[in-house]
């Protein structure tokens, strides 16, 4: 039970499919209380359209209706938009007002417009916007959301954030990861700098792990050629590709309390990254 006696923020789980779900359950079952948060209508998002409100409402309903069922109706739930900081600081006063103090965070949220219907965009057709909208997402909201928790005195001295990347952060892959791939690239360079400068100020570890391609997922279902890219990382894996569950161990670990583990960008996906 490393994490017995701490409260643990889950952002990113859509469906019982999603990398945080998996995550999330290890991290329960190593004792730690949950926080979930995920995409949802809220007071801040102004002048949308009938069809992106019904998507929202859905979405968050999907979510909440995971949560009953994989986690249990005890589980605190708040919608949290990060591309919004009205929405953001809103989830972070909530969990004020409910005394919650959080001893870490999983971040587990990306999106890429130039991604669809199975089609990744090359660089050069990417637009200023699309290039932007996967960097606000997927990258600073790990920044906007850590500011937030750590302002509003609800993620404590010696927490312990994580976050989730891939290896085409750094590499061309077996699969086009384009604009997405830069956004990543971002992300473990925040998670570095957090990382000094948290460290520095208030003890609080910050890490990201890579994983193995996961189809199964609404965001990893969405990647041209990553299923290719799944058979592909099986067969040269020195242990096949890594499992959602490998990902939760990872993650609960990274998570305890104690340790001086920080500043890592870890791989979690059998050991394909070892090869040429
Ligand atoms: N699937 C893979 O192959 C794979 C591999 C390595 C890393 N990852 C990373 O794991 C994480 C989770 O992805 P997943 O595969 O479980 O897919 P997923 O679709 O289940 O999760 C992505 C999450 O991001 C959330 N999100 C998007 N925009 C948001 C916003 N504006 N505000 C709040 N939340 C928002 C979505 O609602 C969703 O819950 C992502 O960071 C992804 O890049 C995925």
């Amino acid at each position: 039970m490393s994490l017995k006696d701490t409260t643990i923020l889950i952002t990113g789980i859509t469906d019982p499919n999603s990398l945080a779900l998996a995550c999330a359950k290890q991290v329960k079952l190593e004792g730690a209380k949950l926080v979930c948060t995920a995409l949802g209508l809220t007071k801040h998002h102004a002048n949308l359209s009938d069809k992106a409100k019904a998507y929202l409402e859905k979405t968050y309903s999907d979510f909440e209706k995971t949560i009953e069922t994989e986690l249990g109706k005890d589980t605190v739930t708040i919608p949290l938009d990060v591309t919004l900081d009205g929405s953001i600081d809103e989830a972070s006063d909530t969990l004020k007002e409910k005394g919650i103090k959080l001893n870490g965070f999983l971040h587990s949220i990306a999106m890429d417009k130039t991604i669809r219907a199975g089609v990744v965009k090359p660089l050069l057709e990417v637009t200023r916007e699309e290039f932007a909208g996967a960097q606000d997402v997927s990258a600073y909201s790990l920044i906007a959301l850590t500011r937030s928790l750590l302002q509003k005195e609800v993620l404590q001295k010696n927490s312990s954030i994580v976050s989730l990347s891939y290896l085409g952060a750094s590499k061309i892959v077996q699969h086009p990861y384009k604009n997405i791939g830069i956004a990543k690239a971002a992300l473990e360079r925040i998670t570095i700098e957090l990382a000094w400068e948290l460290g520095k100020s208030h003890n609080i570890k910050v890490n990201a792990i890579r994983f193995s391609p996961f189809t199964g997922s609404k965001a990893g279902g969405a990647i041209e050629g990553l299923q290719e890219a799944f058979d592909y990382n099986e067969k040269n894996s020195p242990m096949g590709n890594a499992k959602p569950e490998d990902l939760g161990y990872e993650v609960a670990y990274l998570l305890r309390p104690y340790g001086r583990i920080t500043a890592e960008i870890r791989h979690v996906d059998g050991g394909f990254n070892i090869r040429a």
